[in-house]
This record gives structure tokens, sequence and C-alpha cells, in this order.
């Protein structure tokens, strides 16, 4: 796989899905060449936006007549009922099959804007306009749409494959800081993912630009090889056991890629603990997820019961408690490990 430069500067990764295939440009103002990659043949398109987004000033222009249909702010708006709202704003603005939807913000915006265009009128076209760090390094890329329900994050949703995506770099200057730090956590993830033996998958070297495009690079091989998670995707969830309960027992205080980060060094004492990795290897995750000013340490007030009993509600947690572990042959899930392992490794990383 190959990323080049595009004629204005920016950095091109392609996701190769054969029919599906489509390119991630990576770059500062990249979402003023929106009308380059909105398909020819669309007609017209339905911008999906946030309210933030739109009042930081990141607004496009996709070439051809469109409309904007702007969300509340926030994750709650991952939800069939806005789907559903959504959908009939189309209907009622008579957005046709050879439509598309655009798509323009964070991982929330992009996951429900693209799971309205994989259901209206059974599927059109979509383009997203990722406008945050955790959007251009994960929910942007890859296919994965869809909402939540009171029972759990994303239980409703489709692998539904953009036509192009647009990681504007420029718009990360509008985000929070501890936006940014969210996105850290799944960039810190990246350093184990791509090649085992390497200590930092080549990224410690690079610009931020670069370094998002060599993420997307990273996961876009990864789908590539695995696009509907029968097996390899669930590398991309290194780091997620652990996340995810912390998050389902309230989140004391963490952003997703925050607890990504605690999930990551328990990942590697884990590992260590199974035998897979060494205690140098452990040193490597902490330094390079505190490299990134990220906690390498659970909260103080973790209940750690709770989480062991979390994890077996994890999604990958199909044949019992399963971790995906780092070891000598890369990135593997592992099952079988007892809880009390699971709870005095907890108590270690505390
Ligand atoms: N966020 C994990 C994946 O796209 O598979």
């Amino acid at each position: 796989m190959a990323s080049g430069a595009g004629v204005m500067g920016e950095i091109r990764v392609p996701v190769e899905l054969a029919e599906r295939s489509y390119e991630v440009w990576v770059g500062p103002g990249v979402r003023h060449r929106l009308s380059e990659v909105v398909p020819r043949d669309v007609g017209r398109v339905a911008v999906v936006t946030q309210a933030a987004v739109a009042d930081a000033g990141i607004t496009v222009d996709p070439g051809v007549e469109h409309k904007v249909f702007i969300t509340e702010n926030g994750e709650h708006i991952k939800t069939l009922g806005a789907v559903e709202e959504l959908c009939r704003e189309f209907a009622r603005w008579g957005l046709t099959r050879r439509d598309a939807v655009v798509a323009v913000g964070g991982g929330a915006v992009t996951d429900l804007g693209g799971f309205a265009a994989a259901v209206y009128h059974r599927g059109i076209r979509a383009v997203f306009v990722s406008t945050t760090l955790l959007g251009q390094i994960d929910a942007s890329v890859g296919g994965k749409t869809g909402v939540n329900l009171p029972e759990g994050k994303n239980l409703v949703g489709a692998f539904w494959q953009p036509a192009a995506v647009l990681c504007d770099t420029e718009a990360l200057d509008t985000l929070a800081p501890e936006e940014m730090r969210s996105g850290l956590g799944e960039m810190a993830k990246y350093h184990f993912i791509a090649d085992h033996l390497a200590a930092d998958a080549g990224l410690e070297s690079l610009t931020l630009p670069e370094r998002i495009a060599r993420c997307v690079e990273i996961k876009a091989e990864v789908v590539a090889s695995d696009e509907r998670e029968s097996g390899r995707r669930a590398v991309l969830n290194y780091g997620h056991t652990l996340a995810h309960a912390l998050e389902a027992h309230g989140g004391y205080g963490l952003r997703h890629g925050e607890a990504v980060a605690v999930g990551l060094v328990y990942a590697a004492e884990l590992a260590c603990r199974a035998g897979r990795i060494d205690a140098e290897r452990v040193v490597e995750h902490r330094r390079v997820v505190g490299g990134y000013g990220l906690p390498v340490c659970l909260p103080a007030d973790a209940d750690a019961d709770a989480l062991v009993s979390l994890f077996s509600r994890d999604k990958k947690a199909v044949g019992g408690i399963t971790f995906m572990l780092d070891g000598p042959e890369g990135i593997q899930p592992v099952t079988g490990l007892a809880p009390a392992v699971l709870r005095e490794t907890l108590e270690a990383v505390r």
C-alpha cells in the first residue's frame, strides 16, 4: 500500500476494497476539495453536520445543489430516532437514489450520517469530512456506521463504505484539548498494530498530518484484509476491552482515548503475565502512552470487581472473556484468562 501526495500537498491513502475502494485525503484545508471527491453523477447532496462544527466555521461546498441538515451536539445524536428524522427530512427535500450524503464532523456525525446513507433508499453514496482526531484516525475510515441503543453502543449499524474521506487537519485547531487527547489515545494504539517488531510503527518521527495519514494507512491495510471483522480487524480494538468496561461503568471522568490509553498499558501487563511479551515491551507501552501525555494508571476509585464482570459483556467475548494481547506473532485474541489474574493485574496498574 502506498500513500502519495496530491497536487495541493495533501497525503492520499487508498483503502483497497475492490469495487468499494476509495481514498482518504489528509491535510490542512482538504475540506475545500470536497467537489473533487463527490462522485460526478451525484445530483444533490444532503450535508449532515453538527451545530458545534458549523459554529466553528467548518463549512463545505460539495459543488452541486445541497442542503445542510444540522444535528444537536454530542454523542447522544446517535439514535434510531435521529436516523428516522434525517431520512424523513431527506425525503421531504426530495433526495433520490443517485444523490449523496456528506457528513461533516467527528465520529458521531459520520456514524449517524453514514448509517442514514446506508439505509435511505436502501443505500446512497456517502462522503465523510472528518474534523476530529478520533474521527480521522478511526471512525471515518473502514465503513462501520451505526447508532446506539439504550442497551449498548453501536448495537444497530451497517458496514457502508464511503466514496471518499477528507481528513482536514486545519479543523483540529478548533478542537478542545480534551477532544484532542481522546484522539491521541487511539493514535497510541497504532504504535503497536502495524508491525509488532517495530517500536513505533514509524510514527514517532512524523508531523501530525503525516502521523494521521500513517494511522489511516495502518487502519486501511487492516480493513482491506478483513472488511467485516471476521478476524484480523479485531486488532483495531487493542486496548479497548478495559476502555469499554471503564466507559460502561460511568467513565471515571476519562475520555474515550484516555480510557484506551490505560487499556493499552493494562493489555501489556496482562500479556506479560501470560508470558506473551517481556517486561521491556511493557515499558515500551508505558513510554508511548505516557509520551502522548495520557494516563497510564487506572483511576484510584475504579471498581475492579465491576470491571472484571463487565469484561464478559464486551462484544468480542463470544467465547468467554477475550482480550486482544500483544505477543510474538503480534496482537491476537486471547481467551481463558483467569478472573483472579484480570483482577490482580487491574491492581497492578492502579
Ligand atoms: N473502530 C474499529 C474498527 O473500525 O474496526
